[in-house]
């Protein structure tokens, strides 16, 4: 059960604030000032107004930003860890449309995504965009799941009408059942739909066509694919031959607008970049899942440096892990490996920077301000290193903080808070 903080609440904790690309601010011993589940801020001595509030205390323990999971597919939980040796096009076939079709039956869609709602919960994951399959009742469930738990964002029903094997639907039985989907949407509250065409090869023209339309008329966002793999952008261009470039393939049919997202852009060039900037586009980058499905290393520093809005997704079951401190940790190796790769002509990202990408990045997208700024509905995850090893000297916070990254799991995070609720 989720508990709602109404009135005024003071969390006490190291409170750990990505505010910007950078290093974290950090106020030890301070105060989270909470009305009704929403930030008021953040003070090293009890505010004015604030004497008689609820005080919970986390004194001695890590209070950080819960995280956002800016991209993943919820029917691919069953197969996590499966089919890694495969390259995308082979992937998608072999493994994920065939399990992805298993989603047709309510019941097992029911019992996937109920774990799942409750691991990302454990995990500190407090919102995502996420993809379900084709189902529009299993959607539903998916949206149910989420909304139960405590997990707010954008789900997406896929649309898929072109090569995609046990999953493909028909052009007009995929626009009816968008439809239904969205009518069906509006009882839900922290949860919004979001128009997912899983990616070019996988839609016809028409399809585009007419979700760009829908999008433009309902003011929905979109989110998709782009240029993650090599024989992928090969396969858009033969689609597309007049399309230079993959994203103008989105765009051709009004998907590619103000807050659409795009998973992956490893292969993405300056003027691609230029594009996502120009129509504020956020990039996911999914750094566990371009690995396993050898995709390649998106150049993310490089792409920040040049304005690009960068924000971090999971990408299960391409990637094989659900938990954020796991894919910012792999978002560090990844951007090690390419520091290695120019000899330092790149510089690898930072524990705060990757932490502003695993947080402030993704809750932008949410309507958030960067940190615990006031006005921000409260999303934050509590961090109890007893079970991390004895180290032997005392720590700063800061180091604290960077060793709990790369060694919490869920059995570190003692409390979850989603929304303006407790949720863990
Ligand atoms: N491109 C189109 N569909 C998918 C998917 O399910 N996973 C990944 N990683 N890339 C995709
Ligand atoms: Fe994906």
């Amino acid at each position: 059960m989720t508990e709602q903080l109404s009135g005024l609440t003071l969390i006490k904790g190291h409170i750990i604030e990505a505010k910007t690309f950078g290093d974290p601010v950090i106020t030890e011993n301070g105060y989270l000032a909470i009305e009704d589940g929403v930030v008021k801020g953040v003070f090293s001595e009890i505010p004015a107004g604030f004497s008689d509030a609820k005080k919970i205390d986390y004194s001695g323990k890590l209070i950080l930003q819960g995280f956002s999971d800016m991209h993943l597919h919820a029917p691919q939980y069953p197969m996590l860890g499966m089919g890694m040796d495969l390259p995308l096009m082979d992937w998608l076939k072999a493994y994920t449309f065939k399990t992805e079709a298993r989603f047709a039956d309510n019941n097992f869609a029911r019992e996937v995504y109920s774990r799942l709602a409750s691991e990302l919960v454990k995990n500190g994951t407090t919102r995502v965009c996420i993809y379900s399959s084709t189902h529009t009742d299993a959607t539903l469930i998916l949206m149910e799941e989420l909304e139960k738990a405590g997990v707010g964002g954008f789900v997406g029903k896929v649309n898929m009408d072109r090569a995609s094997g046990e999953c493909q639907e028909l052009t007009e039985e995929s626009k009816r059942e968008t439809l239904r989907w969205l009518d069906e949407s509006v009882k839900f509250s922290r949860i919004r739909p979001i128009l997912t065409p899983r990616f070019t090869p996988s839609c016809t023209n028409e399809l585009m066509g007419w979700l760009g339309k829908v999008a433009a008329e309902r003011g929905i966002y979109v989110q998709s694919h782009l240029s993650e793999n090599k024989r992928e952008i090969e396969l858009v261009h033969e689609l597309h031959p007049d399309c230079e470039q993959y994203w103008q393939t989105y765009e051709k049919y009004g998907l590619w607008t103000d807050h659409t997202i795009m998973a992956h852009c490893v292969h993405s060039d300056a003027r691609e970049q230029q594009a996502m900037i120009d129509h504020n586009v956020l990039c996911v980058h999914c750094p566990d899942s371009n690995i396993n499905i050898c995709s390649g290393f998106a150049p993310v520093r490089q792409m920040v440096e040049r304005g690009v809005w960068v924000a971090l997704g999971s990408d299960i079951a391409g990637g094989a892990q659900l938990p954020m401190l796991q894919v910012l940790t792999g978002c560090l190796r990844m951007s090690k490996a390419r520091a290695i790769e120019t000899e330092g002509k790149e510089a690898f990202l930072t524990v705060g920077e990757a932490y502003y990408l695993a947080t402030s990045a993704g809750s932008r997208y949410f309507g958030d301000a960067d940190g615990f700024a006031s006005g921000n509905p409260l999303h934050a995850v509590v961090l109890d290193e007893t079970l991390l090893p004895p180290s032997a000297r005392e720590l700063t916070v800061k180091e604290r903080f960077e060793r709990a990254v790369y060694l919490a799991d869920d059995r570190s995070i003692a409390a979850v808070y989603g929304g303006g609720r407790k949720i863990k």
